[in-house]
């Protein structure tokens, strides 16, 4: 069991406070999102030890908690040394979800940063990986696995040599890039598709405004009396999937939950589904004429 509705913790500049995390635990999240690679482990620990103290929570049982393996520690020995960091990060004793964050590897021992050389990508290799993932799990210091940012593709690699099969695929979704064949092949083998960006990262480093100025988004809003932002996350509810949405704002993080007791009609869909699709820019990450992945093509297997 996972609440649909996640709280993301990646921000640039990284969060300094945690006044926030709390303001969402009051205001009625109960599933955090977060990475090693966001630098959010240690300061949402804090919260969750405060929330405890503040009685808003009786145990951290009440969360649902995700992190992830970054790349650079996606080598077969490197996988248990990764979620013991991230667990002493948070001060937790297990996960409820550990992911593999990208289907990367990077040279190890480098710094933990979005902003590597692209020489410094080395081959992925999934079953050394999977394996240590499958350990994680097997040690209790995870509940489950899943991966992100894995194509159909990637996720039939991994379904034939899995002895632990992945509950979730972590991806970027939203009106402007809707994913539709993913999502129907993720539901097929009874895989959890959950949503990042879905807000295209309005306002945010690795993200656009396209989704949020789409010209569909604000008529519908303002037909149904709901804000855009509402609008954008009520369609990916109403897809059956998992929403990671980012707010560090008090009354955004409430706005960003009624999204629960109204819906969207038939014909609010036919439009939505008629909004060109494109990928967010975060892939500029990975993607380079001196890397692996000359083209984005490379990087998501040809399922544009
Ligand atoms: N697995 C992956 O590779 C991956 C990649 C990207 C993200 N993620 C996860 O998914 C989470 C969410 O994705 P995201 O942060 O990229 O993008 P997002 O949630 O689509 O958008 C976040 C942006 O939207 C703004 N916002 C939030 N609520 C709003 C509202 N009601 N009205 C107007 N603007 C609003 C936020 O600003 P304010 O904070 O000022 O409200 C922030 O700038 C991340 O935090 C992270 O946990 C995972």
């Amino acid at each position: 069991m996972m609440p649909v509705v996640g709280f993301g913790t990646a921000s640039e500049p990284v969060l300094s406070d945690q006044t926030i995390f709390l303001d969402a635990i009051e205001a009625g999240y109960r599933h955090f999102d977060t990475a090693m690679a966001y630098g959010t482990e240690q300061l949402l620990g804090c919260a969750i030890e405060e929330a405890i103290r503040r009685g808003l929570i009786k145990s951290r049982d009440e969360l649902f908690i995700t992190s992830k393996l970054w790349c650079t520690y996606a080598h077969h020995d490197l996988v248990l040394p990764a979620i013991k960091q991230t667990l002493s990060n948070l001060g937790l004793e297990y996960l409820d979800l550990y992911l593999i964050h990208w289907p990367i590897r990077l040279v190890e021992h480098k710094e933990i940063t979005f902003y590597f050389d692209k020489v410094d990508i080395l081959p992925f290799e999934m079953g050394p990986t999977w394996e240590a993932m499958e350990e994680c799990q097997r040690l209790g210091l995870t509940k489950s696995i899943g991966v992100s940012n894995f194509t159909c593709k990637k996720l039939t690699q991994l379904l034939s040599l899995a002895r632990i099969p992945p509950v979730v695929n972590q991806v970027e979704v939203n009106i402007g890039w809707q994913q539709k064949k993913l999502i129907d092949f993720c539901k097929e083998k009874g895989i959890v598709v959950c949503a990042w960006s879905p807000l295209g990262a309005c306002g945010v480093g690795w993200g656009s405004n396209m989704v949020i100025e789409n010209p569909v988004l604000h008529q519908i809003a303002q037909t149904r009396g709901k804000t855009k932002a509402q609008v954008a996350l009520r369609w990916v509810y109403e897809q059956g999937i998992v929403i990671i949405v980012k707010s560090f704002n008090k009354e955004r993080i409430r706005e960003n939950l009624k999204i629960f007791d109204w819906e969207l009609s038939e014909e609010d869909h036919r439009l939505i589904c008629e909004i060109p699709q494109k990928r967010g820019p975060c892939e500029n990450f990975f993607v380079g004429s001196d890397g692996p992945f000359k083209t984005s093509e490379d990087l998501w297997d040809g399922e544009m």
